[in-house]
């Protein structure tokens, strides 16, 4: 079976069972500060889930293409890449569990072929700390549709307790919760997310793959990580959200289900290695002519990594991601320089990324039109970034000339300057006989990679990096900031964006002119006085009606659920206030625990009508 074929059939049968297709989002969210990319097929359907209307109805069916940035070290194995597609079915407060479950299930073993006996589920075991209840009903539901195909599927009760005792099995959050966020106790308030049922792919105890595993002579288990068992679905029963007060239910039961295009194919194809279908075999195929080398041990994970890297540029650039220094732009820089390396060791002469973008416009463009219209852009993009990579090698290496020398310091002197890659430094240091102090460079590296989490990890609500002290009390401040200019320049000020790190706070308000030294000085001395007063800074969450009637600013109506999250600053929530706005937090409970003096560092204009400020402390 083909990727295209299995991605139509997914859709029409789905689309028998009453399902209005809808089109791929765009893999940069849109009105969404919260994530830099879209890395699951409910992203762009949050505000659904939460409870608002679909124009299309309760029964939707997809396939998102996702992004997932911080699987780029996992890449090179059997089966993990960056940029996926998910195939989703979504009920939204209409069908649930048994629907869910039967028609999975039926569309796998009629439609795709596969043979029952391969297939093994787990389900939630529940979680006491948060009162959230173990999913029996999906349990049972499992062990009769197995019935019906004539297996005994026994559950069972605490994992890891082998195969030979079980088909259906209860994991706890860790593995069988779904949000954005993760488990439960790492979920922001008004996250949704629910228990979930994932479906695994038996390839077999007997390949070569599990050579290594420590489970070769043992009763293996689904989340084992050996690679013998592929999860290829997941169907969420979302029907929680959290809440200040706990866990409540959302407004509606929903199904979110998301299965993996590449997983399922090789699970159709009986075929473990999803870089042998054809979803990313021609990319393959193009680097072994490229190399004259073939796809095995060291090469194989070369291979992997350059197909996936450049699979997933290909798809950002037509997104409208360019490679940069910072944000969504590094990822793709990082992509390209990753694959250069892996290209590097392969032995590939010259420019060559450049020349698998045909190839993967070719595997795609059916279902993505809008490809082959910008397959001279992709191109030129991702050949100017091969370019600017191999000057700054050139450059890089003079550096090292100079030097005379690569340690620890010098080899992140030089990921960071030049954007070399460890391992390529690694291998000149190899070559010259210098040696790198491994446990420094581990040291500088998880320094760094703390900082890059933090953006990888997205946005969160707010415009913050973090939510870190500081930057907490500069977003309870961005509100002061706010509330100031509307009382210095009038109601007309409307924030249009705001991003905060530990160092300051930058927010971005509609405005037509650059403000005067009075009004600068105006502001800041409200902002500043209102930090003295340690007024209190109150959280509700109210029925969205209730409040705007109250007041409260909304800046993108169109986004919000029926109960929001309000916060408002002042002496008291009803009269004495002087700020009220629609936001998801975190705040500091009282202004003076932002400590005042803050300043404004600098006002410019930002675009047209907008007008952007940086605040931070006075010293
Ligand atoms: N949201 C779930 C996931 O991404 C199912 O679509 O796995």
């Amino acid at each position: 079976m083909t990727g295209n074929e299995l991605r139509r059939r997914y859709l029409q049968f789905f689309q028998a069972k009453k399902h209005q297709l809808i089109p791929s989002a765009s893999l940069v969210p849109e009105n969404d500060a919260t994530t830099l990319f879209t890395g699951s097929g409910m992203q762009p359907l949050v505000p659904y889930l939460l409870g608002k209307e679909h124009p299309l109805g309760q029964r939707l069916v997809n396939a998102q293409k996702a992004f997932r940035s911080q699987d780029i070290e996992e890449v090179g194995d059997n089966r993990h890449t960056t940029f996926f597609e998910m195939l989703g079915n979504w009920s939204l407060g209409d069908y649930f569990k048994r629907e869910q479950l039967t028609w999975f299930f039926q569309f796998l073993i009629n439609e795709v072929g596969l043979d029952p006996k391969r297939l093994y589920v787990t389900v939630f075991a529940g979680d006491e700390k948060f009162g959230l209840a173990r999913d029996h009903q999906s349990a049972e539901i499992w062990q009769e549709l197995f019935a019906r195909q004539g297996i005994d599927a026994p559950i069972v009760a605490q994992p890891l307790n082998g195969l030979n005792q079980g088909r259906i099995f209860y994991y706890p959050a860790e593995k069988n919760w779904w949000s954005r966020a993760g488990e439960p106790g790492k979920m922001p308030l008004g996250e949704p997310g629910g228990p979930d049922s994932e479906l695994f792919y038996d390839f077999g105890p007997d390949l070569g793959l599990h050579e290594n595993s420590a489970w070769r002579n043992q009763a293996c288990h689904p989340n084992c990580d050996c690679g013998r068992f592929l999860e290829i679905g997941n169907s969420v029963f979302m029907q929680y959200l959290k809440t200040k007060n706990g866990f409540t239910l959302l407004p509606k039961k929903n199904v979110d289900f998301g299965g993996g295009l590449e997983r399922i194919l090789a699970a159709a194809n009986n075929e473990p290695d999803i870089f042998k279908t054809d979803l990313l075999w021609p990319i393959v195929s193009r680097l072994m002519d490229l190399s004259a080398r073939s796809y095995v041990d060291q090469d194989q994970f070369a291979m992997r990594v350059i197909a996936d890297h450049v699979r997933a540029s290909v798809m950002l650039i037509a997104d409208g991601v360019v490679p940069a220094r910072k944000d969504r732009g590094y990822f793709v820089r990082r992509l390209l320089r990753r694959a250069i390396r892996f290209g590097h060791q392969l032995n590939i002469q010259g420019h060559f990324l450049s020349q698998l973008v045909p190839t993967i416009v070719e595997i795609y463009q059916a279902h993505y039109p809008d490809l082959s219209d910008k397959l001279p852009l992709i191109t030129q993009v991702i050949t100017d970034e091969e370019i600017k990579f191999h000057q700054a090698l050139d450059r890089g290496m003079k550096k090292i000339a100079q030097l005379g020398k690569i340690d620890a310091q010098v080899s992140f002197y030089l990921y960071e300057t030049f954007g070399f890659p460890f391992e390529l430094t690694a291998e000149i240091a190899q070559e010259h006989g210098w040696t790198i102090d491994q446990k420094m460079l581990t040291k500088l590296k998880k320094a760094h990679q703390q900082q890059s989490r933090t953006a990888s990890a997205g946005k969160f609500k707010g415009g913050l990096v973090d939510r870190n002290q500081t930057t907490t009390k500069f977003h309870t401040a961005t509100h002061l900031l706010h509330a100031a200019l509307r009382q210095v320049l009038g109601n007309q000020v409307e924030q249009r964006g705001s991003h905060i790190t530990r160092e300051r706070l930058r927010f971005d308000f509609s405005f037509h002119r650059a403000l005067t030294d009075e009004e600068i000085t105006r502001v800041e001395q409200l902002v500043n006085q209102w930090i003295t007063a340690d007024l209190t800074v109150y959280h509700q969450i109210l029925p969205k009606e209730v409040a705007l009637k109250a007041g409260a600013l909304a800046l993108f109506s169109e986004k919000y659920p029926d109960k929001v999250s309000v916060y408002t600053i002042g002496h008291d929530l009803k009269d004495d206030y002087i700020s009220k706005e629609f936001c998801g937090g975190p705040h500091v409970t009282h202004t003076a625990e932002i400590g005042a003096p803050l300043k404004i560092k600098k006002e410019k204009s930002s675009a047209a009508g907008v007008r952007r400020i940086y605040m931070s402390y006075a010293s």
